[in-house]
């Protein structure tokens, strides 16, 4: 009741313009007070005007466009009712980056937003071609959209066939260069968490990402090869690039 009435003071002071598209349901659900309240102090900093329409709804995050000063913005917010505990803790636990980040159950979801942010800017400094992160409050992160007015770009395994090979080859590449330079291993990586727009591959999704320093990383490297190689052999497609180096298998 508290949640619909402080995002009600919001939309009627004119300051919040939620369209039509959210329901009362995944209000419920994600737009606690206090996610109300972090949401607006990221609205009001980021000069953004209104959210523009919902472009994901899972499990454990929604993800919306917003309106930004010149270019589309995407806020991505997790959820914290439906947070796993244990599974988010793998990741982050054994993360040299995020040891030292004590995290209660309360606060663990924000360590896992900051995850995702710092996963990202590490990237953007290797220039690999991710959303470029813009900001990060407690469980809520603003990123560059990746699409066109119409619609988002489309996710590696719905593009065109006479395409696929193509952003096939350019999500092993940045892929690879993930591993090599940002010595980030992605651990999710499959054709759900590459978009595709404009011939160029966009790698997404980077909350469970790790340092190549997490004891399971080498694992999680295999996995990530072993769903794209069964998403290329579902799709006909040739798999015969040069697999990423391990970094642990070549300095220290
Ligand atoms: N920067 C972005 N630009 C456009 N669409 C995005 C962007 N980030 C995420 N999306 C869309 O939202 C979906 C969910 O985002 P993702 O980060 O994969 O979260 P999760 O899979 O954990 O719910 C993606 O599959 C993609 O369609
Ligand atoms: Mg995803």
């Amino acid at each position: 009741m508290e949640d619909k009435s402080a995002l009600k003071q919001l939309i009627d002071r004119d300051e919040f313009n939620f369209n039509e598209f959210i329901d009362e349901k995944t209000e419920g659900l994600v737009f606690d007070k206090r996610t109300l309240d972090n949401i607006y102090t990221l609205f009001k900093q980021f000069n953004i005007k209104y959210v523009d329409y919902p472009i994901s709804s899972g499990k454990e995050s929604l993800v919306f466009k917003v309106e930004g000063e010149k270019k589309g913005v995407v806020m991505k917010i997790f959820k914290t009712s439906t947070l796993r505990f244990q599974h988010i803790n793998d990741y982050i636990d054994g993360d040299p980056r995020f040891a030292k980040q004590r995290k209660s159950r309360g606060s663990l979801i924000f360590v896992w937003a900051r995850k995702e942010y710092a996963n990202l800017l590490e990237c953007r400094k290797f220039d690999i071609r991710t959303p470029e992160p813009m900001a990060v409050e407690k469980n809520i992160i603003l990123m560059s959209y990746i699409g066109d007015r119409r619609s988002p770009a489309k996710k590696l395994k719905d593009v065109n066939e006479q395409d696929m090979q193509l952003y096939f080859n350019a999500s092993m590449n940045e892929y690879r260069k993930m591993v090599e330079k940002a010595k980030i291993i992605h651990a999710d990586f499959s054709e759900y968490n590459v978009l595709c727009y404009r011939k160029k591959s966009y790698i997404i999704d980077m909350g469970q990402a790790v340092s190549y320093k997490h004891p399971k990383a080498k694992d999680f490297l295999v996995r990530d090869m072993n769903n794209m190689k069964a998403f290329a052999k579902r799709n006909g497609l040739e798999f015969n690039l040069d697999e990423p180096v391990f970094p642990g298998e070549i300095d220290e």
